[in-house]
């Protein structure tokens, strides 16, 4: 499938911004003013416990999975405030800053990432294994949301020597099979716990079948994951996380009830020798290392 950078938001139909050749032949967004349908509308949903309301389609123009469709423009606003900040380390006990150093440990000259959201951590990361500095390298964006993929392009633009976006769900049965593969590193952060899935093995090895064959050998599958479930002893869910657990998960916003560490790595030691996983509060990191 060829690179989406015009299929959504980025039609000077929908824009009133131009866009701009970095001078590699990426096409990204000049920053500016994005556009926001119902600026606060969404905001107000959410605030009230309601599902935020999104008009992002499949290609095929069929509806996205509820777990991609909660990130309308307006969401991604606040979304680094609200969940970065906020939800991060005060529900689920894990600040941002341990994620952002999985991207400077791991994230390469090459580099994929799955469900960016915002980009906040492509935007902070300064990729200090990038061989020739950040502005050298080049980044794939993978989400079944066009509204990320043009949130986080217009976000980056200018950061990377190139940005290519990619309308893809991580779930699909085929590889992803992009131009310019094989990639250093694949980034996935925060994105196993919205993706449905019976638990974290099925949806782990699912994953890795349709992304890791993009992944040269050295290469680094990292990220991190919100667990829902404490039957292997983890993690614990006291009253407030199970309250938040049991909101998120009744809206389809999260879909981890299922999703255990040992599932993690269960998944993870089926596919790669070396690999680990840390947990911090109910968040599993983890890195797994191709041969
Ligand atoms: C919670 S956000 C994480 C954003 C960012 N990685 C971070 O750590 O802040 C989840 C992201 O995954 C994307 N997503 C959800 N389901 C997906 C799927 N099945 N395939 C690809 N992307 C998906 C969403 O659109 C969103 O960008």
């Amino acid at each position: 499938m060829a690179p989406r950078t015009s299929a959504f938001d980025l039609s000077p139909e929908k824009l009133e911004e131009p866009h701009a050749q970095n001078g590699t032949g990426a096409s990204v967004k000049a920053p500016g003013k994005r556009r926001c349908c119902g600026e606060s509308f969404n905001r107000a949903r959410l605030l009230f416990g309601m599902k935020p309301v999104c008009d992002a389609t499949n290609e095929d123009g069929t509806a996205i999975d509820d777990g991609a469709a909660m990130y309308s423009p307006d969401v991604l606003q606040t979304y680094d405030a609200w969940v970065l900040n906020f939800v991060m380390p005060r529900v689920w006990g894990c600040p941002k800053e341990l994620l952002l150093n999985m991207y400077n440990k791991h994230a390469g000259n090459k580099h994929i990432d799955v469900g960016p959201g915002t980009g906040y951590f492509l935007k902070h990361s300064t990729f200090p294994r990038a061989t020739q500095g950040k502005e050298n390298v080049k980044v794939a964006l993978l989400d079944l949301s066009p509204h990320c993929l043009d949130f986080c392009a217009t976000e980056l633009a200018g950061e990377f020597r190139e940005v290519r976006t990619y309308q893809r769900d991580v779930l699909a049965d085929t590889p992803v099979n992009l131009p310019d593969e094989p990639f250093d590193s694949i980034g996935m952060s925060l994105l196993f716990h919205c993706v449905p899935g019976a638990n974290l093995k099925e949806k782990v090895s699912k994953v890795i079948a349709c992304l890791c064959p993009a992944l040269s050998r050295g290469g680094v599958f990292f990220g991190a994951t919100v667990l829902g479930s404490d039957e292997d002893g983890a993690i614990k869910i006291g009253l407030r996380k199970w309250w938040w657990l049991k909101g998120l998960n009744s809206k389809n916003i999260f879909q981890n009830t299922g999703d255990t560490c040992e599932g993690l790595c269960e998944a993870l030691d089926a596919n790669f020798a070396k690999w680990n996983v840390r947990v911090v509060g109910n968040v599993a990191l983890f890195a797994a290392y191709k041969d």
